[in-house]
Formats: C-alpha cells, sequence, structure tokens
C-alpha cells in the first residue's frame, strides 16, 4: 500500500512540476520536423528555389534540382516551406500540383519509395507480390491519368543511392519520356557532399539541371535562428541573450549546424525545466552539450557491428587505468575477447581500419607516432568517458558478460 501512494507521489510531482514551470510555452517548436514561418539567412536559397518551381503554377515543368550542404543547414526546412507556399497558391488560383515529400533514410529501398510516391497520389501499392518494375509502371501510369504537374522531393537520398543505387533518380529525372499527360520534376538533396562527386554523371546532369548550396551558418546567425525560435518556445524570463549566444557559439564550433544549435538549447531549457528553476542559465547550456554528446556516443556504439565493439572493449580494458595504448596491444586484447567468445577473430589490417573509423568518429583518440626503425605505431586513448562506454556495451547481449569480466 505504502510502496503503491509513495510512486503515485512521484508521478503527481513530476506532473506538477512540469505544469507550474515557467520554461516553455511551446517546447514543440525547437523539434527537429518543425518548419518554421519564417529562415533568416535562406533568403537567397527561398527565392532560388522559388523561382526555379514557379513555372509549375502555368503548367511548365519546373527544372529538376540538385539540393546539397552539411546536415543542419536548412536543406529540409526550406524545400518545405517552399512547397508549402507553391501548393498554397496553386489552391488559391485553382492549379494542380502534386507535391511529393520522401526521406530516404527512412524509406531507404526503391520499391519503398515508389510506395510512398503511390501513396502521394492516393495509388495504394501492395507491400509485397510485385516487382520493383511493376510498381513503378503503376505508379507512372497514375500519375499519368492525373494530368498534373508533380514534384518529387527526395530528402537524404545518399541513404538510397548507397543502398540501391541510382536507377529510381535515374528513371524519375526521364521519366519525361513515358509520360504523356503528366510531368514529374524532381528535388534531389543530399547532406553527403562526396555523393556530388560520386554521382554517375548521368544522373548528376539530370538532376543538377539547377544546382543549390546550402553553405554553414555561422554564429551569428545561428543567433539569429535561436532567437526568432526562442521567442516561439520560452516564456520570455526564462531565456536571456547570453545563453542564445553561447548556444550558438557551441554549435559553430563544429560546422554551423542549426540542429545542433536547437538541441542545445531545448536541452538546456529541459534540464532547468527539471531542475525546477525559474531561468535557463549558461550553466545549464554547459549540462546540455554533455548530455547530447553522450547520446550521440551511445548511439554510435550501440549501433556498431560487433567487431568494432569488441576493438572498443579492447581500448577500454587496455586504457581504463589512465594508460594509453598502441595498435599492437589493442589487435592482441582484441584477439582474447574473441576467443572467450568463440568467433573467429578479424585480419589485423581489419582492426587498423576500425580503429582509423573509432578516432573519425571521435569515440577514440589515435595519434600516429614513429618509432624509429620500428616503424610507425598509433598511440590510442578514449575520447569519451569511460561510463558512457561501458553503458552503452552492455545493452550488447554478447559483450555484456564480457563487460562484467574486466570491471
Ligand atoms: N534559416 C533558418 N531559420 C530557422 N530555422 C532554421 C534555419 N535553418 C535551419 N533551421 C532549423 O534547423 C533545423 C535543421 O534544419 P534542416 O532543414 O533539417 O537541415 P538539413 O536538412 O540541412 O539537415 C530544423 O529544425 C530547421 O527548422
Ligand atoms: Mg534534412
Amino acid at each position: 500500500m505504502t510502496s503503491r501512494s509513495s510512486f503515485r507521489d512521484v508521478l503527481e510531482d513530476i506532473f506538477l512540476q512540469t505544469l507550474k514551470s515557467r520554461i516553455f510555452t511551446n517546447r514543440d517548436v525547437l523539434s527537429h520536423d518543425y518548419v518554421p514561418e519564417e529562415l533568416p539567412h535562406r533568403e537567397e536559397q527561398i527565392a532560388k528555389l522559388g523561382s526555379v518551381l514557379a513555372p509549375a503554377l502555368k503548367g511548365s515543368k519546373p527544372n529538376n534540382v540538385f539540393i546539397y550542404g552539411l546536415t543542419g543547414t536548412g536543406k529540409t526546412a526550406v524545400t518545405k516551406y517552399v512547397l508549402k507556399r507553391l501548393v498554397s497558391k496553386a489552391t488559391e488560383i485553382g492549379v494542380g500540383i502534386d507535391t511529393c515529400y520522401v526521406n530516404t533514410r527512412q524509406d531507404d529501398t526503391t520499391y519503398r519509395v515508389i510506395l510512398r510516391l503511390g501513396e502521394c497520389i492516393g495509388l495504394k501499392l501492395p507491400f509485397t507480390g510485385i516487382s520493383t518494375a511493376e510498381a513503378y509502371r503503376r505508379f507512372i501510369k497514375i500519375a499519368d491519368a492525373r494530368n498534373t504537374i508533380m514534384i518529387v522531393v527526395l530528402d537524404e537520398i545518399d541513404f538510397l543511392i548507397k543502398k540501391q543505387g541510382d536507377e529510381l533518380l535515374y528513371r524519375l529525372t526521364r521519366s519525361g519520356d513515358e509520360l504523356k499527360n503528366s510531368k514529374i520534376s524532381v528535388i534531389g538533396i543530399t547532406n553527403d557532399l562526396k555523393l556530388v562527386e560520386d554521382l554517375d554523371p548521368r544522373v548528376r546532369s539530370s538532376l543538377g539541371e539547377i544546382e543549390l548550396v546550402f553553405p554553414p551558418y555561422n554564429a551569428i546567425q545561428l543567433e539569429d535562428i535561436l532567437r526568432q525560435r526562442a521567442k516561439l518556445a520560452f516564456y520570455p524570463e526564462a531565456i536571456s541573450d547570453d545563453v542564445i549566444s553561447l548556444c550558438a557559439a557551441l554549435a559553430a564550433r563544429e560546422h554551423g549546424d542549426a540542429r545542433r544549435a536547437l538541441d542545445i538549447l531545448r536541452v538546456a531549457g529541459e534540464i532547468a525545466e527539471r531542475e525546477g528553476v525559474a531561468k535557463v542559465t549558461t550553466d545549464h547550456v554547459y549540462k546540455a552539450l554533455k548530455e547530447i554528446e553522450k547520446d550521440r556516443a551511445r548511439e554510435l556504439i550501440t549501433t556498431m557491428p560487433l567487431h568494432n565493439k569488441l576493438v572498443l572493449l579492447a581500448i577500454y580494458i587496455l586504457t581504463k587505468s589512465g594508460e594509453k595504448t598502441t595498435t599492437g596491444e589493442v589487435y592482441s586484447q582484441y584477439r582474447s575477447l574473441c576467443q572467450i567468445l568463440g568467433i573467429e577473430s578479424v585480419t589485423q589490417r581489419r582492426v587498423s581500419d576500425i580503429i582509423s573509423e573509432l578516432d573519425m568518429v571521435g569515440l577514440i583518440n589515435a595519434q600516429v607516432v614513429s618509432r624509429g626503425r620500428y616503424g610507425k605505431t598509433r598511440i590510442i586513448s578514449l575520447a569519451i568517458p569511460y561510463e558512457t562506454v561501458v553503458e552503452a556495451l552492455k545493452e550488447d547481449i554478447y559483450i555484456a558478460p564480457l563487460l562484467s569480466r574486466y570491471r
């Protein structure tokens, strides 16, 4: 009885705390998929995309557009905003425009993308049972029967291309040959600048009729973006200029990623709310940064393949008392871990590559040093807190028992 009533009290406390909190007026405007009415410092990209798409209002097929830039530079937000405005204009003047937004990180097979494209024009394709070619044929047939301009956005197309190649992209950008009444324009968006170079020239030339680059924001621009959003999200007394400047400066330190800036601001607000105080402080911002980095590391680790996890575990074991280690030591530690698990180990060469990968994503530091006539080695240490590594690795059912052996 007592335990139940104390449980209820805990929840009651949390609910009341949130209800009486005077931090957020509307936290949702800080979420990733919120599209703001104003997008400061993207006037140029908005105008350009708007003028490329505008001919659709008069029934002409807009040029295909290829948009690229690093994450958090406003590509998705700008594209959705321009499309929304275009559709509302089309409705106002009574012109039919179909738009379809597909994120190929979520829908990462050609078939699923076609399924989504179908949905946008009211075509229900079966989840299985027909070939991709057949699904595409049905989609084209219905699209053509609608006698409209269809604007297809394929966001984060690098995911689709890496997994399934560029066939769909190629066909969509050339769909003019198959359509008699309708026209399809494609907007392809990617965060991966390398993809731009690697893309098949025939696809690049048809997709990139127009190319639109989104440069990273600087700290001052991020401040403007945050200030505008903070006005919608927070009680005026809860937020201050120095908190906003700090969030902007911290996000600009990486590459001017507005998503990261907004994340830091949101989490700082959440921490202030949890603490039951009335004002977000710079202290909350630093705590938020730590929390976000921890979550990021955790996500990276839990989604790694087993052998990457084992190499990371080897590094953890060798460095947990504060020492640094070397490639050779890591390899033999890794091998003995594999032996304990009774699985085959990968080659030293592969382990060396894994070490580079771990270094690149920022989980470890691996510095190349020369050992004179013994050649080169790498001096390796963890770049994130030990507890974070342990917590994340513990989630793996193979690794968890190993971990308890080495605590
Ligand atoms: N110029 C801007 N003004 C206001 N918010 C912005 C601006 N640019 C980006 N954002 C916001 O930052 C976040 C990340 O932007 P997004 O468009 O998703 O970036 P990308 O698609 O380039 O990775 C979103 O929440 C978006 O609303
Ligand atoms: Mg995006």
